[in-house]
Order: C-alpha cells, then structure tokens, then sequence
C-alpha cells in the first residue's frame, strides 16, 4: 500500500514542499528505508519513529517499508520529518483515510515516547502554505504561535502522536489555534533616551542616524555613554510594520529562538555580538546554516562595541550586508541567502587606554600605540559608516541635573516624518533611506547652493577629508534637511554634517 504525506523543507529561510511517500509490502525480508538524500538525522528518524509508533501502542509493521521524500535532488536535514512519516506508515497501514491526508502540510519532530517536539522555522513553512495550495497545517504546540502570525490558515497544533491520528480518523475535535498581536502593547518596552544626560550632540546623531538610515561609530572615554546611547536607537525607529514584523520572526524561527509563547517580533532586534565573535557567528552558517548576528539584527541594530578589539577577518564579512542588505552562506550543496538590513551602530575608545582627548585624565599611550589601535578598525568598514562623533565624559552638572529631557517618543515622531519623506522622494527608485543612496540619487535629490560647495571645498582642504567622505556628508545633510522639513540643503545641514566625520579629522 502507497501513502503520501505533505510536508516541508527549509533552505535558509525559505521553504519547498515535500512529498513523503511511504510503500509497504509484505513481500521480501522486512525492512525500513529513506530515501532521498536524507542525512543522518533522517536516518536517525527511523528509529525515533520506530519506538514512538511502538510506545502509542501501535505494532510497527514487520514488513518492507521504504519512504521516499521528493523532489530527491534537494538535501533534507533535520528532524521535522518524523512525525509525517509516522503518519505515512500508519495511513499505508490502513489506520488513516489517505484522502484526508492531502488536506494538510504536517511537521514535527517524535520523541520516543510519541511526544511532538518543536521544529525550526515554522513562520516561514506557514507563510508559504497557501502558495503550496493549502489552508491546514499540524504542527508542535510549541511553534502554534508563530504559525498563528500568518492569516486565513488553519493551525493544528499538537503534542502527541496519538492525539494526531485521532484527529485525522475524526475520532477528535482540535480547533485550529488562533492569538491575536496587539503591535502598540510592547512599544514601551526599550530603555528611554531621556536617561541619558548631557550629551545632546550625540542623541542628536542618533537621531539623524535613525531617520535616515545611517550607520554611526561613537569614539570617547570609557563610561562616556555610548552603549548607553547606542541601547537607545531601536526605541527611536518607527515601529515595525507587520512585514517587517514578519520578515524579522522568520529569521529567528529559522534560528530556533523564538519563545513558544512569543509568535510576532513586535520590537526591532538589538543584537550586540562580543568582539570575540567569529565570523560565522556575525554572519551565519554550520552544517544546517543558521542566521548568524547581521540578520538576527534584520530590521533593527547591529551594536559592536570596542571596534578594534573584533578580529579583521570578521569586520570585512560585514561588507556584503552593509552593501546588499542580505549575506549568503554557501554549502557544498546549496547556496543559502539571510536577510540582513540594519543599522550598523560602532563604539570605540579614542586609543588603548581610552583617554586620548580627555580632559580630566592624561593618555598613557603613544603615537605609535594610538595609530597602531586606530589602525585596527578596517577601512572598508569605516567607508561605510556615514557618522562619526566623539562622545566626550558628562561632566558632574550634567549629570546631576533633573530636569526630564526628551523622551525617546518625542524624537521617533520626528524620525517618522522624515522617513514619511524619504518614502516619497524615493517611490519607485528602489531604495528607502538617505543612506543608500547612490551617486545617481545624489545627483537628483541633492542640489547644492554654492555656499555649500563652498564649505565643503574648504572643509575637504584645511580638515584634510577624503573624496569619501564627500558623498557622506551630502547623504546626511539630506537627511538633516528632511529632519527640518527643508526641501532644499541649506548651507548650515552642510556644515552640521561636517561635523560628523571624527574619525578622519583624528587620523590626521
Ligand atoms: N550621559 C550619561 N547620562 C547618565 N548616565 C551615564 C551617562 N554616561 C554614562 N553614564 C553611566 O555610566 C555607565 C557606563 O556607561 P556606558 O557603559 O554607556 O559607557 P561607555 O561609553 O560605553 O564605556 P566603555 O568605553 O567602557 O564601554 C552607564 O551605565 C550609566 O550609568
Ligand atoms: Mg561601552
């Protein structure tokens, strides 16, 4: 007897449906076989299967069991098809009506003992099933949240083995699992940006920074503030729209971090790798590739604090995501693409003992010490950063001071009307944000009188800036004249934005 079973497999985060077809026959010495190019945790699913139908108190068949997963050519892994298997064997058994079958995508993993364990990256197999010609699903209770995220679908969310064949024999009742996401209860959740005392140039890049997508480097003393800044940014980003929303969980679901009771990330990701990250850590991979830091951060921040301390090789893999908004993982069998669209927020000290500059302690290092550490931080990824600033310490009156300053609710507003602009100037360009710009928009959308040629041609010759820091200081002198509401650059965006470029003008 034949039965086919539909279920699902993922590469990267997207998903291809599965056939499971399972033949039994009575002929020959009994065996059980998978087929199609199943790794060893496929393999191991035989005998996971083999205990769980036994322990539901089903006798598993002393016959010649081979189970195909088609299409062949695609590389399975994982453990997700267990259960659709089991199911299989029962239904070519006779156990399960085969016409019921084609109304669902079944996945989950088996315990020994029939239970059904959660799988990775469910938000994306039922994000898909309607383009698969399907409504239902059964899945592992532990995933009904994120599946639930996905409208006009029906999601049966199970725990045991024999509650499913149950439910398929219509010998029980499961209603499809429904939640509700309320986007505006959790927008209170990040740490306020009226904590931070002093420091109003700094909040004011952070804010130029979210409002026109840029990435931004910190440079000053320790305890001057700037990851305390820096925590800062997501809370100032508009909120994410359901896309957003949904294109985030995904990447999670797929790395297998999502809480069960957590379906939707309704916040933007903060994700502050250690320095000592490697670079499959920032940017994904392993065996099965999983999301790696850059798009864990998707839609939100990417925070490396003490720059210079991350190895060279693991600041250069950041390029590709800095330029392209998504990394690709290649494996021997397939090539696997993660979204990765950030703002990239840096931090570092001015040198080794981190008070170059300061003015209430004096700088034990040398010249050489101070270029060598500066040194450290790859150019190309400088390139990329449009705003540099020096963070400086607070000093105690600032510090000690109680009055309230703006709250991170104040300074979104503001960011979300130049964004609103941003969406408009940019409509049908292909690009969102002053910050990906390219010399073609630059051209278009940002005139410039000759005053501000002026400064700028001066700035270049008596503080020494590169040719590259040109087009970045006319990308965020956009985005300043957005934040005012300016159609036009005016000369003092231009000189604001000059300001921004610490890094160069230390190097000196
Ligand atoms: N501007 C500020 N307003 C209020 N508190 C501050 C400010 N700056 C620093 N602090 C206090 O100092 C602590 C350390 O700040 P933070 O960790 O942000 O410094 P940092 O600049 O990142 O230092 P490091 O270079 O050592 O990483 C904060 O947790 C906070 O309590
Ligand atoms: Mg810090």
């Amino acid at each position: 007897m034949l039965a086919k079973v539909l279920s699902a497999h993922l590469v990267g985060i997207e998903p291809y449906a599965i056939d499971v077809e399972v033949d039994i026959t009575q002929k020959g010495l009994p065996h059980f076989s998978i087929v199609g190019l199943p790794d060893t945790a496929v393999k191991e699913s035989r005998d996971r299967i083999k205990a769980a139908l036994k322990n539901v108190g089903f006798s598993f068949p002393i016959k010649q069991i081979t189970v195909n997963l088609a299409p062949a050519d695609l590389k399975k892994e994982g453990s997700s098809f267990d259960l659709p298997i089991a199911i299989g064997i029962l239904s070519a058994e006779g156990y399960i009506p085969k016409d019921k079958l084609k109304e669902f995508l079944i996945v989950g993993e088996l315990s020994l003992e029939g239970k059904i364990r959660a799988v990775r990256g469910i938000l994306c197999i039922a994000s898909k099933l309607k383009d698969f010609g399907l409504r239902r699903l059964i899945i592992p209770q532990e995933n009904a949240y994120e599946a639930a995220v996905i409208p006009n679908i029906e999601v049966y969310s199970v725990s045991e083995l024999s509650e499913v064949v149950k439910f398929l024999r219509d010998e029980k009742v499961i209603k499809p699992f429904k939640t509700s996401f309320n986007f505006y209860d959790e927008s209170n959740f990040y740490e306020d940006i009226s904590d931070v005392k002093g420091q109003f140039q700094a909040k004011r890049a952070l804010e130029i920074a979210a409002a026109g997508g840029h990435n931004i480097l910190f440079i000053g003393p320790p305890g001057s503030g700037k990851s305390m800044l820096a925590r800062r940014l997501p809370g100032i980003l508009p909120p994410m729209t359901t896309e957003e929303a949904i294109e985030t969980t995904k990447i999670y679901s797929v790395a297998g971090l999502l809480s069960d009771k957590k379906g939707l990330m309704l916040q933007r990701p903060f994700r502050a790798p250690h320095h000592s990250s490697s670079d499959v850590a920032l940017i994904g991979g392993g065996q099965i590739p999983k999301p790696g830091e850059v798009s864990l951060a998707h839609n939100g921040v990417l925070f490396l604090d003490e720059l210079p301390e991350f190895r060279r090789n693991v600041l250069e893999v950041l390029r590709q995501p800095l330029e392209d908004g998504f990394v690709t993982v290649a494996r021997s069998y397939a090539t696997v693409q993660f979204p990765a669209r950030f703002i990239l927020i840096a931090a570092m000290n001015p040198c080794p003992c981190g008070h170059h500059g300061d003015t209430l302690k004096p700088c034990t290092c040398s010249p050489t010490m101070i270029m060598r550490y500066r040194s450290k931080v790859s150019n190309p990824l400088v390139d990329r950063i449009d705003i540099h600033l020096e963070v400086p310490r607070v000093n105690y009156s600032e510090l000690k001071d109680e009055t309230t300053s703006e709250s991170s609710e104040a300074v979104r507003e503001r960011v979300i009307s130049a964004r609103k602009i941003q969406l408009q100037r940019f409509k049908g360009e292909g690009i969102f944000f002053n910050a990906h710009m390219k010399i073609k928009h630059l051209k278009k959308f940002c005139k410039l009188n000759e005053e501000s040629h002026r400064l700028l041609q001066n700035a270049m010759e008596k503080l020494g800036l590169s040719a590259r820091a040109h087009s970045k200081i006319i990308k965020v002198a956009r985005t300043i004249a957005d934040l005012e509401g300016s159609q036009e650059i005016k000369s003092y965006h231009i000189a604001e934005a000059i300001q921004y470029r610490s890094f160069e003008r230390l190097n000196l």
